[in-house]
Order: structure tokens, then C-alpha cells, then sequence
């Protein structure tokens, strides 16, 4: 699912956070396996990203795979890694906390891998991220009522 951003949050251990709605197939995905993963996607994948807020993965058997997105299971987790991802991190579930309607899940980083763009920092010479810049109706899978 795409989410608006993620947050850095700790070096020691190495903790980043994601707020998803509890109502997302992918939240109870990553409840369930106590594990998640994040991708980094160059703007070339805009699309995708609007068929993947659209159709919700308990829909369909392999909601990636259905977009013509080609993963791989992560060697740590299990959970998917974007092959042409520009950077894909594996995460353990380290605790979650319910705050209004979302959940901030914290994922423990327990393997990372990014494309040359990125040393100790992006250059964008390379990967042109996708910005969020906003909210329109109807790109989400549940009510918005
Ligand atoms: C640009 C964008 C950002 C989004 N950010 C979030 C987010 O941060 N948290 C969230 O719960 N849903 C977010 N959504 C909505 C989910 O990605 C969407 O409901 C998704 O289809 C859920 O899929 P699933 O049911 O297969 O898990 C976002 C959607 C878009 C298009």
C-alpha cells in the first residue's frame, strides 16, 4: 500500500515509522507477520501507485503481482521487496500505537538495500521520488465517510 511518508527515528537500534490505517489489508498483513517492508519508488511508478491505493490486496491473491510489480521475498522478514524499487528496507515489528484513526507502526530495520544514487545521501541524479502533495477522494480501498 502506499503510505504518505515514513520517519526515521532511531540509529540504535535502527527504528523508522509508517502511520496505517487499521482498516488496510496490509495493516493486518503486517500485524500478523509482526513484519513489514519499505520501497522507495521512482516517479515513473505513479501509476502503480494509484492502483495500488485502489485495489486493496484482499481482493485479489497477489495485488502486486496484478499491477505488474515484480517483488521478491525479503531474506530477513519474508515480506515483498520491490526489485526496481530505488530503495526496499525490511523491518521486524519493534511495537505499534494506535493514535486517533491510524496506527504508527515502528519497524526494527533489519536489512536495507538502495540503487548508486544513494551513498550517505540521494543525489536525485538518478531517482526522482514521488512527493506526496496531497489528498484526492477515492484513492484509498475504505470508506472515507
Ligand atoms: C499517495 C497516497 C498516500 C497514502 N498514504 C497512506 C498512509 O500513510 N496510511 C494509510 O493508512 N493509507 C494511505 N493511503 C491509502 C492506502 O494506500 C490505500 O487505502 C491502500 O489501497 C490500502 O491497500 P490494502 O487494503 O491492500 O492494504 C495512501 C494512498 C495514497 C494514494
Amino acid at each position: 500500500m502506499p503510505v504518505v511518508a515514513y520517519v526515521p527515528i532511531s540509529d540504535s537500534p535502527p527504528l523508522l515509522g509508517v502511520a496505517c490505517s487499521p482498516l488496510a489489508f496490509t495493516f493486518k498483513l503486517a500485524v500478523k507477520a509482526r513484519a513489514f517492508s519499505l520501497c522507495l519508488l521512482d516517479r515513473k511508478y505513479l501509476g502503480a501507485m494509484e492502483c495500488l491505493a485502489k485495489v486493496s490486496g484482499a481482493k485479489v491473491i497477489d495485488k502486486l503481482a496484478e499491477i505488474g510489480i515484480k517483488y521478491s521475498k525479503g531474506r530477513k522478514v519474508g515480506a515483498p521487496m520491490i526489485g526496481d524499487a530505488a530503495a526496499a528496507i525490511e523491518c521486524s515489528l519493534f511495537t505499534k500505537m494506535r493514535l486517533g484513526d491510524h496506527v504508527f507502526l515502528v519497524g526494527k530495520v533489519v536489512a536495507s538495500r538502495a540503487v548508486a544514487d544513494f551513498t550517505d545521501f540521494w543525489t536525485f541524479k538518478e531517482y526522482r521520488p514521488i512527493l506526496y502533495t496531497g489528498w484526492r477522494r477515492g484513492m484509498t480501498t475504505y470508506s472515507e465517510d
